[in-house]
């Protein structure tokens, strides 16, 4: 089994309007130094409660927010602190930080290969200035083409963050993003559709649903003649360089988040356990703070019970068939069968039987997956494989084991 580590650094240059993840403008919250102590001490505190895998950690994330806005030594010394807590990096490990253009130069870089980071995701979002101003990029394209640049010469291995369906935004913008990412030989790309709440200022002005589709295929066209892969809905990699962290979310995996808003999922009997730190960095300094020693320390007895769930059944089988859908491998039929049981799993059939009359699956030679129809209503699909604790209710018969066998 495998086991990663994702590391939220929650630092901007500026605020971009369209996003939802957990951010702080530099300078408006504690210094980074500060943060990164803080960090240090989740992982002193909590590790001690944390089975540990005995092969290592096969991936470590530095995620944000912008983690490239930190000096190397800041991210070195999270990396020492795991090591410390005897959260080693298994050789051959995938070390991943997100980097925003005209946040990293030479030096930066060598700082971050010499401490063993072999994977950089760039957020880089488009090559035109207007949209760059429209979604309220501090980055110019002139800074996104130099760090595209430096990373290409170094033959490091990269991702590109693609936006795409931004207001104004025509097909064939899109496609001139898309051909010169890849004149950057990037070996990983995640292209993602601008997702705003109706009303947004970004909501108007945007290309119609239709036109959105086909700049997603044209994307995944693009990419495929430039020998990028879809392997998930939103990403595409050369052969061997899918995301080994990313993949982890999608495979039913144990991950431990660490810092403020970051998610944990651990595999455990029976069905596994999920965690999270708050989203506001005032209570996560709290919470932090206030944390009893190490040796005390206990999941479930310390974070709020708001924080913390022990799946279901019901609510770990839905989750297995959403994120390996994500997929575009899709499902393994004997794995979902050795995790759930033959009663549970002949339930899942019977709903998979449904979607693929109609259509939104196929076959495989392993089980199933997303037909090219069925990638268009993912959403659709995921809630027909949306399980109710009373569904499962008629596959225990009394006395039966299924519900309760290990993970
Ligand atoms: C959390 S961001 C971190 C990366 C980096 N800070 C940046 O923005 O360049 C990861 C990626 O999510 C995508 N993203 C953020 N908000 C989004 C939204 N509302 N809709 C679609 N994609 C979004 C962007 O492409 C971004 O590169
Ligand atoms: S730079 Fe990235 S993380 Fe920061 S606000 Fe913009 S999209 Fe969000």
């Amino acid at each position: 089994m495998a086991f990663g580590v994702y590391i939220h650094i929650p630092y901007c240059l500026q605020i971009c309007t369209y996003c939802d993840f957990s951010k702080y403008e530099l300078g408006k919250i504690l210094p980074p130094a500060q943060y990164v102590d803080l960090v240090r001490q989740e992982i002193r505190t909590r590790a001690s409660n944390l089975s540990k895998p005995s092969a290592g950690l096969d991936t470590v994330y530095f995620g944000g927010g912008t983690p490239s806005l930190l000096e190397p030594e800041l991210i070195l010394s999270l990396l020492r602190e795991l090591d410390n807590a005897g959260l080693h990096r298994q050789p051959g490990a995938e070390v991943t930080i997100e980097i925003n253009p005209g946040t990293v130069d030479q030096d930066k870089l060598d700082a971050y290969l010499a401490m063993g980071i072999n994977r950089f995701s760039v957020g880089a979002q488009s090559f035109n200035e207007r949209l760059l101003k429209i979604g309220g990029r501090k980055h110019s394209v002139e800074e996104t083409v130099a760090s595209l640049e430096l990373l290409h010469t170094r033959g490091v291995n990269y991702s590109f963050d693609l936006l795409f369906a931004m207001p104004t935004q025509t097909l064939s913008e899109v496609q001139d993003d898309v051909r010169r990412a890849l004149q950057f030989g990037p070996s990983h790309l995640s292209a993602y559709c601008l997702t705003v709440a109706e009303g947004h200022p970004l909501s108007k002005g945007r290309a119609p649903d239709e036109e959105q589709v086909e700049m997603f295929e044209n994307i995944e066209s693009e990419l495929a003649a430039g020998g990028l892969d879809r392997y998930e809905i939103s990403n595409f990699a050369r052969p061997g360089v899918q995301s080994r962290h990313n993949l982890l979310y999608w495979t039913d995996q144990s991950y431990w988040g660490l810092g403020v808003s970051s998610h944990s999922y651990f595999r455990q009997t029976p069905w596994g356990m999920r965690l999270w730190n708050p989203p506001s960095i005032k209570e996560y300094i709290r919470q932090i703070e206030r944390s009893p020693g190490a040796d005390t320390w206990d999941f479930q007895k310390n974070l709020p019970p708001a924080q913390v769930e022990v799946l279901h059944a019901n609510q770990a089988l839905t989750d297995y068939c959403h994120t390996f859908l994500r997929r575009w491998a899709g499902i393994d039929a004997r794995a979902l069968r050795l995790k759930f049981g033959d009663l549970i799993a002949a339930q899942v059939q019977s709903r998979i039987e449904t979607l693929l009359k109609r259509g939104w699956l196929e076959s495989t030679e392993t089980g199933w997956r997303l037909s090219p129809e069925g990638r268009l209503v993912a959403n659709a699909i995921f809630e027909e494989l949306t399980f109710l604790p009373e569904d499962l209710a008629a596959t225990a018969p009394k006395g039966s084991r299924n519900l309760l066998a290990p993970c």
